[in-house]
């Protein structure tokens, strides 16, 4: 459902396109990102890195620019392209990932990796039907990556995007169900020219002015254009369907510390949530009632000492894991491994297992300073 708009084409081309607007508002207003090629180094010439944008996309899937930027710093210091990043071991690129959250993203990073090193000379496909056949890569990234990367005039619609839309349009069909005519509507906008640019001018225009609350319009470049502020009230979209409640599990984990502060810990199996990452023992995550999610289901006798409630909410569930700890003594049980102080901040350890560890023992995930000389 389109509410009517007064602007749409009549025939009158004195007028900035929306385009031309937001492509003018980006050259003086965009966004300065570590990924990111300006408008003015582009005009000089100077060319995406492929690599770069395909890394800095994979990152920003359901992550915020500001965490965003320290671990693509530490990848392209560490993986400076391709290559390297096809030579190094699933296991280090975990652990480099880990705290960045959706871990499927890390190992499909580098199955993607693998292929373009092995199967495309270390070329990424220039085209969005190309990419999207990488591992990792679905429509909205094989989009973003095709505009960015090779200025290919693809749709780019992330939740920015579809915010400013919906507004542009005051598209009335509640998300997800208006994802087709948002993408048609941007489609319609893509230019020929400097489709990368365009697509980075929209994310940033949601980013910083077309905001959730308090939309700043007056500083709009396409307020002219914009029925929802006609309307007078474009906080009122994009329009959403409510949202099912997360279904809650609970369970319990246990973290066995030996004398010298290293932590039991053991892998997690390679496929399914938080596949390959590192955990203390932990009963199953369930949203049964009927027990085997307390102290009873110790991995092992210990002296289990109870030490508070962590909470984490994943995609499809909330989970609360009460923590325990005891202190242990003598060799790893199979399939274990004791992981010294020093290590831990190494370990490919997922969120949720940095608040257990935390609830455990405060500032044990914490990177100690490296000793230095004292004067
Ligand atoms: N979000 C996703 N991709 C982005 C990009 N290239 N620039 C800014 N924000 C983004």
């Amino acid at each position: 459902m389109r509410n009517p708009d007064p602007n749409s084409p009549s025939g009158e081309t004195h007028v900035p396109s929306v385009s031309a607007r937001l492509l003018a508002w980006y050259d003086r207003h965009h966004r300065e990102l570590p990924w990111r090629i300006s408008p003015v180094a582009r005009a000089n010439g100077i060319e995406p890195d492929p690599y770069r944008v395909w890394l800095s996309e994979i990152m920003l899937q359901q992550t915020t620019v500001a965490t965003v930027k320290s671990y693509y710093h530490s990848f392209v210091e560490r993986w400076p392209d391709v290559e390297a990043l096809a030579a190094a071991p699933t296991e280090e690129v975990m652990k480099a990932w880990a705290g960045l959250g959706y871990y499927s993203r890390a190992r499909n990073l580098k199955k993607c990796a693998d292929t373009v090193a092995g199967e495309h000379g270390g070329r990424f496909p220039d085209t969005e039907a190309g990419l999207a056949t990488l591992p990792g890569i679905g429509p909205y990234t094989a989009a973003a990556i095709a505009a960015i990367a090779f200025d290919r005039a693809a749709p780019v619609v992330d939740g920015n995007v579809e915010r400013v839309f919906t507004r542009l349009h005051a598209i009335e069909t509640p998300l997800p169900a208006a994802k087709p005519e948002i993408r048609a509507a941007v489609a319609r906008l893509v230019p020929t020219d400097r489709p990368g640019d365009f697509a980075q001018a929209t994310m940033d225009l949601g980013a910083t002015l077309c905001t959730p609350r308090r939309p700043r319009c007056v500083l709009c470049p396409v307020r002219e254009n914009c029925v929802a502020v006609r309307l007078g009230d474009p906080e009122r979209f994009p329009q959403k369907a409510p949202k099912a409640e997360k279904p809650a599990r609970k369970g319990a984990a246990f973290v066995a510390l030996a004398p010298d502060g290293s932590v039991l810990l053991r892998r997690r199996p390679e496929t399914g949530l938080l596949g390959g990452m590192s955990e203390v023992p932990t009963t199953a995550w369930t949203a049964r009632q009927d027990g085997g999610t307390d102290r009873s289901s110790a991995p092992f006798a210990a002296d289990w000492k109870p030490c508070g409630v962590v909470s984490h909410v994943f995609t499809h569930f909330s989970l609360q894991l009460s923590v325990f700890q005891a202190a242990i003594d003598g060799a790893a049980p199979e399939g274990y491994w004791w992981s010294a102080p020093a290590d831990l901040p190494g370990e490919a350890l997922p969120t949720v297992m940095k608040k257990v560890l935390e609830a455990a023992r405060p500032g044990i995930t914490r990177k100690s300073p490296k000793p230095g000389r004292t004067s």
